[in-house]
């Protein structure tokens, strides 16, 4: 099994860093492999997504990331930006499904910015596009119009690139099986966007092949306030990439910290990317401060979803869960009553309880 290793920016290193460590204690033999992306890619090669680093991993039976992202790269032009990376990956290989669950663990309850009593036991998982929307419709630019400059994007979404994103989210949704009939949210801007009047016709249709689901539609503002005020409510939110880019940062929050969530993206085969859904945190970037947890958790979505190794994502996720009933937390879960550690003995300890 051929991984490729791509750490990316600011915090990027140091949290892969840890899961390399957590994988290589599995013994499973995976053939790892790094190559620079993001800032790191334009650095090394004048490309935030270097030919060479697309290469491998278009070879790789999956693909661990860090993060990409770098203030200093600001100015460039958006195709020399490091978030083209991510975007080109996900586009380039067809990972048009984001699996981005958001979970309390019982011992981070407190650790949320809502009452424990709001989040504790919060088990949803928000199934975002990722290859449509704004992100990528055609046309866009900045363009001048008699003398004034103005900026425009295309929200556009093909009626089978919204069936086959919603039977994702109705087959996930099924999969979970957490007692209860399955119930998905499909979440739209329909009273205002064309895009999502379709949408929801489109995921309504699919609907008739999971009798057994429950379908439910929702505006995305309403959505944003609902996912804070009784956030339990849901169970499956399947939504566009815009609209599921910001639900997924809120939803991140109410498990206390936007560093504890992996992500997965995967491509109609299920080969995936994975990585944590935080970004690069250049304030404490090279510190040894940032949680790696998120992407030791990205890497056992990779073994349970692209590599067939559910048991071993399982041992990871028990591993995870023993550290934190021991009381250990990185700066950002931190709550009175715990012990601080830095991003490697974290990474130690989860090695040590495997
Ligand atoms: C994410 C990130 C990316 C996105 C950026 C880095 C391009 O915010 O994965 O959620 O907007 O999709
Ligand atoms: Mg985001």
């Amino acid at each position: 099994m051929k991984i490729a290793v791509l750490p990316g920016d600011g915090i990027g290193p140091e949290i892969i860093a840890q899961a390399r460590k957590v994988l290589g204690k599995l013994g499973l033999g995976l053939q790892m492999q790094e190559a620079p992306v993001g800032g790191a890619g334009y650095e090394a090669s004048g490309h935030p997504l270097p030919p060479a680093t697309l290469q491998l991993a278009k070879e790789a039976d999956a693909i661990l990331f860090g993060a990409v992202g770098d203030p200093r790269y600001d100015a460039l032009e958006r195709a020399k930006r490091p978030e083209q990376a991510i975007l080109g990956l996900r586009k380039a290989l067809g990972l048009f499904a984001n699996l981005r669950p958001a979970q309390v663990h019982p011992e981070l309850a407190g650790a949320s910015a809502l009452k424990a009593e709001v989040v504790a036991g919060l088990d949803i998982l928000i199934v975002r596009e990722l290859t449509g929307d704004i992100y990528f419709g055609q046309p866009r630019g900045i363009r001048d119009v008699e003398g004034v400059r103005e900026g425009f994007d295309t929200m556009r979404y093909s009626e089978p690139e919204i069936r086959r994103i919603a039977k994702v989210a109705f087959e996930a949704a099924r999969r979970r099986n957490r007692g209860g009939a399955p119930r998905v949210c499909s979440v739209d801007k329909a009273n205002v966007l064309e895009t999502s009047q379709l949408w929801r016709e489109v995921v309504s249709h699919e609907s008739v092949n999971y009798k057994d689901v429950a379908l439910s539609h929702m505006y995305v503002d309403n959505c944003a306030m609902q996912l804070v005020r009784e956030p339990k409510q849901f169970d499956v939110i399947v939504t566009g990439n815009m609209f599921g880019d910001i639900l997924s940062d809120e939803a991140s929050m109410l498990t206390g910290s936007i560093g504890m969530l992996p992500s997965a993206a995967l491509d109609e085969r299920g080969k995936g990317l994975y990585e944590p859904i935080h970004g690069t945190a250049p304030d404490i970037a090279g510190k040894g401060l940032a949680n790696p947890l998120a992407t030791i958790l990205s890497a056992a979505l990779m073994l349970r979803y692209s590599l067939g190794q559910p048991s071993a994502a399982g041992r990871i996720e028990r591993a995870v869960s023993k550290v934190l009933q021991s009381g250990l937390r990185t700066a950002d879960i931190f709550t009175a009553g715990t012990r601080k550690v830095g991003t490697a003995e974290m990474g130690d300890a989860v090695v040590a309880a495997l």
